[in-house]
């Protein structure tokens, strides 16, 4: 099985259990604030930190082209779509099962401004210089292939457009990295090689200006403009 395959398997299942997800990705249930303490070292106030500055470049009146890839459940940037009204988004993931978990989350909370590709982010299906943002959730640490999505991602973006967002950096918090290695990895849910604090740094400035990276313990928060 092609590690795309492998990756696809695993988010199917977890798109099938899109509640569970959606709780340890926000840590609303009691798991997900058990796993994001333990595994990320994270309590509220820091959870909190993460998602407000990977989110902290879209200007609140945004009225452009937004790509986010991927979405997975989109349950972290939902309720930001349903106040962007007049902006025109787009979400792709690979896997259809994350997907589908939002959008039924876009329907049921009627927001109307998002359409939905299922798409691999080493081959986006749209034009050049097409988004005014680039908006990426913890998707990196699951690509299969990191220098396509960098590449890709940096093609769909117009000149001084944005490309802002988060996921998981190595070497910042040892014991992320313990059960990276030895859960998300096997599982499937997380793929080598992993950016650094500083190789993502370098990485960005090759292909952008004003790159930014900081970290909320393993969590590695970037933005940059084209
Ligand atoms: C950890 S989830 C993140 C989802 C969402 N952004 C969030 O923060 O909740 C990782 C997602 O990456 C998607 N993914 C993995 N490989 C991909 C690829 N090659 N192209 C597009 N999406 C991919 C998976 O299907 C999964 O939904």
């Amino acid at each position: 099985m092609s590690r795309h395959d492998e990756i696809k398997a695993s988010y199917k299942q977890l798109g099938n259990i899109g509640t569970m997800y959606d709780g340890i990705i926000t840590r609303s249930t009691l798991l997900g604030k058990l796993m994001d303490g333990l595994i990320w070292g994270l309590d509220k106030e820091l959870a909190a930190k993460w998602i407000n500055d990977a989110l902290a470049q879209i200007p609140e009146n945004f009225s452009g082209k937004l790509l986010e890839v991927p979405i997975g459940t989109g349950v972290l940037t939902m309720p930001l779509y349903q106040r962007l009204a007049n902006a025109d988004i787009t979400c792709l993931d690979y896997s259809a099962d994350m997907m589908k978990n939002a959008e039924k989350r876009a329907a049921a909370m009627n927001v109307r401004n998002v359409t939905f590709v299922q798409g691999d982010v080493g081959a986006l299906p749209f034009e050049d210089e097409s988004f005014d943002i680039v908006l990426s959730l913890n998707g990196f640490h699951a690509f299969p292939n990191k220098d396509a999505a960098f590449r890709e991602t940096c093609r769909v973006l117009k000149p001084g457009g944005i490309f802002c967002g988060c996921f998981y950096i190595k070497d910042e918090f040892k014991r992320t990295d313990w059960f990276v290695k030895h859960m998300y990895v096997p599982k499937g849910f997380f793929t080598p090689p992993f950016e650094t604090k500083e190789s993502l740094k370098e990485r960005l400035d090759g292909l952008y200006s004003q790159a930014n990276v900081h970290t909320v313990n393993a969590e590695g928060i970037f933005s940059c403009v084209k």
